[in-house]
């Protein structure tokens, strides 16, 4: 039987074949073998969707869907009344508008301006004073609510939907709780159900 012939140039470490005819069979596939594993060990450590581990996420980006703020109509944006207004920074009872805003949430310690913006009204901000827009209210809430803002983006406080690896749905925190007062309502017990005998 005739040996086939190769033609190529020849580098250092040549082909495979090459590589095989010299090194035998044996190094070549430990040296493939190791290649391969390489391979999938950078894979798995870039890719989080193969880590096997649900992954808490600090930013939330762009496969997060949150549903915009539970605005009441028209009242969004603010500063079509309060781009004319002087800002009134003193704690009082709001009676020209608003009124039905009453603050039960940590209100001894808190007013308006600790989370909206007096400037511009159409932004929340940080005790640091940085923006957070309606739209990521939920970071201002886990500045005081750390753990609470941990569960809700790992989806076990408030509600997720979507797909695990793929699109996700979030409620905002206010969705659920009123920011001015945010203690869920409780549920009045409904009656016991009747007992079979009680049924006609
Ligand atoms: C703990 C932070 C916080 C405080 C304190 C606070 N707010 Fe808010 N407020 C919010 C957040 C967050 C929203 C957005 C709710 C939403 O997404 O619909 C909001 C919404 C509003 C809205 C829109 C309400 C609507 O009907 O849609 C008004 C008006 C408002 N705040 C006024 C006030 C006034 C006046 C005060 C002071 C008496 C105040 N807020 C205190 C966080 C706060
Ligand atoms: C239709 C006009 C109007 C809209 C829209 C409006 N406000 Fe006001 N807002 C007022 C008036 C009027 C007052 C003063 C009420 C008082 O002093 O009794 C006020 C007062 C406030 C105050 C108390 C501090 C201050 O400057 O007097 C806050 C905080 C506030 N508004 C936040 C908001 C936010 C946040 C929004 C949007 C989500 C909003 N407002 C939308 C008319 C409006
Ligand atoms: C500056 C700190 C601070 C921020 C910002 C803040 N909270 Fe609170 N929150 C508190 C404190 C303190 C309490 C406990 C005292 C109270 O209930 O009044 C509390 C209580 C609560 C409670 C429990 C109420 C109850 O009695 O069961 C809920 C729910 C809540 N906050 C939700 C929110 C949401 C939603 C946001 C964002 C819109 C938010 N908080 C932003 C400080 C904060
Ligand atoms: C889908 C609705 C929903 C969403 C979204 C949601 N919560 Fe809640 N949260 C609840 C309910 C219901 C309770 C009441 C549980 C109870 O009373 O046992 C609660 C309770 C709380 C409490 C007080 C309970 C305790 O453990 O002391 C805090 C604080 C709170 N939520 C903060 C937040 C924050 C911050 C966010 C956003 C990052 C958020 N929640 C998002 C439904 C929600």
């Amino acid at each position: 039987m005739n040996e086939p012939t190769f033609h190529h140039r020849q580098n250092k470490n040549g082909l495979l074949v090459d590589r095989i005819r010299r090194d035998g069979l044996e190094k070549t596939i430990r040296l493939l073998s190791g290649l391969i594993s390489l391979v999938l060990i950078i894979g798995v450590s870039v890719s989080p969707r193969v880590s096997g581990q649900p992954q808490v996420r600090d930013d939330l980006s762009a496969d997060i869907q949150i549903p915009p703020p539970p605005f009441t109509d028209g009242i969004f944006p603010c500063m079509d009344c309060h781009a004319d207004m002087e800002t009134n920074p003193e704690r009082r009872a709001l009676e020209d508008f608003h009124d039905d805003i009453v603050l039960k949430h940590d209100e001894e310690n808190r007013w308006c301006m600790d989370c909206h913006d007096a400037e511009n009204r159409d932004m929340l901000h940080s005790a640091s004073g940085k923006p957070i827009s309606f739209t990521e209210s939920y970071k201002l809430c886990g500045q005081c609510h750390g753990p609470k803002l941990r569960d809700w983006k790992a989806g076990i406080h408030g509600r997720r939907t979507g797909s695990w690896n793929g699109q996700k749905e979030y409620l905002l925190c206010a969705h659920c709780h009123n920011p001015h007062s945010p203690e869920f309502k409780k549920i009045k017990p409904e009656a016991p159900p009747l007992k079979p005998g009680e049924i006609r």
